[in-house]
């Protein structure tokens, strides 16, 4: 291996998949600590830091605003799986890929309201909005998630708290000029972390110029490295 080369954050980011599935135990303020502070390291833009994150536990406008949430989880999810044919194809057949993903999520929304922890990642404009202005909130995202894998926990970023935004605001009084960027759940999973799956890396990469294959890619040896750190 080339010295410097830490295995265990290759596994981590291969491994760090959206977890839906919680223990209902909280998340001990030290970690929630670590796991804000790795988020916290995140690049953004001339490393002005527009990331905030409103965390929500058990305090009071935290309960209220996740009973918001979970309504708001329920309707999203009610959309996605009519609007993506969950119920229709192998979707129909209860131990198909589809089926068991559709009980996920469901079981994923109905239980909202016991999810540990509920991070609010805001992103606190300087300047007007921007098509690009995530790119300085969404690594910070990541990192959370990478950093709350490393400490054993897992979490998924979502967008379903977009219908109750303006409800949100006047509970949590998060002030206009804040975006509320992602909604990410987080705690201890039931079940395993696994690997990522994506797309094979020659639909994704390209050399020299678009849709030109990189013939230097070698995406079996890649994927051996990262095995051989997990082994
Ligand atoms: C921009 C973005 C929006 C997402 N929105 C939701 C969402 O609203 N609800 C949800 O359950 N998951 C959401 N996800 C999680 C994705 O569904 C998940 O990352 C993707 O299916 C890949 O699965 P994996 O993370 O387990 O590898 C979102 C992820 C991203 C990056």
């Amino acid at each position: 291996m080339p010295q410097g080369f830490h295995d265990d954050l290759f596994t981590g980011l291969a491994t760090t998949r959206s977890i839906r599935r919680y223990h209902d135990e909280s998340i001990p303020p030290a970690d929630l600590s670590a796991i804000l502070w790795a988020a916290s390291r995140a690049p953004s833009g001339s490393n002005r830091q527009p990331f905030r994150f409103l965390v929500l536990t058990d305090g009071p406008r935290a309960v209220d605003a996740k009973a918001l949430l979970g309504a708001s989880f329920r309707a999203g999810w009610m959309h996605k799986r009519a609007q993506d044919g969950f119920d229709s194809g192998s979707g129909t057949r209860a131990e198909s890929p589809k089926a068991r993903q559709a009980r996920a999520m469901q079981e994923y929304v109905d239980g909202f309201e016991k999810i540990p922890v509920v991070v609010l990642v805001c992103l606190e404009r300087y300047r007007a909005e921007n098509p690009y202005e995530g790119a300085s909130v969404y690594p910070a995202c990541q990192n959370l998630l990478l950093a709350a894998r490393a400490l054993g926990y897992g979490g998924v970023l979502t967008m379903w708290h977009l219908s109750v935004e303006h409800d949100l605001r006047r509970l949590l009084s998060i002030p206009d000029h804040v975006a509320l960027s992602a909604c990410i759940t987080l705690g201890r999973p039931i079940g395993s972390h696994g690997p990522v799956r994506r797309r094979p890396l020659d639909d994704l990469v390209f050399d020299d110029a678009w849709n030109r294959r990189a013939e230097w890619i070698d995406e079996d040896a890649a994927r051996a490295r990262v095995r051989s750190s997990e082994g």
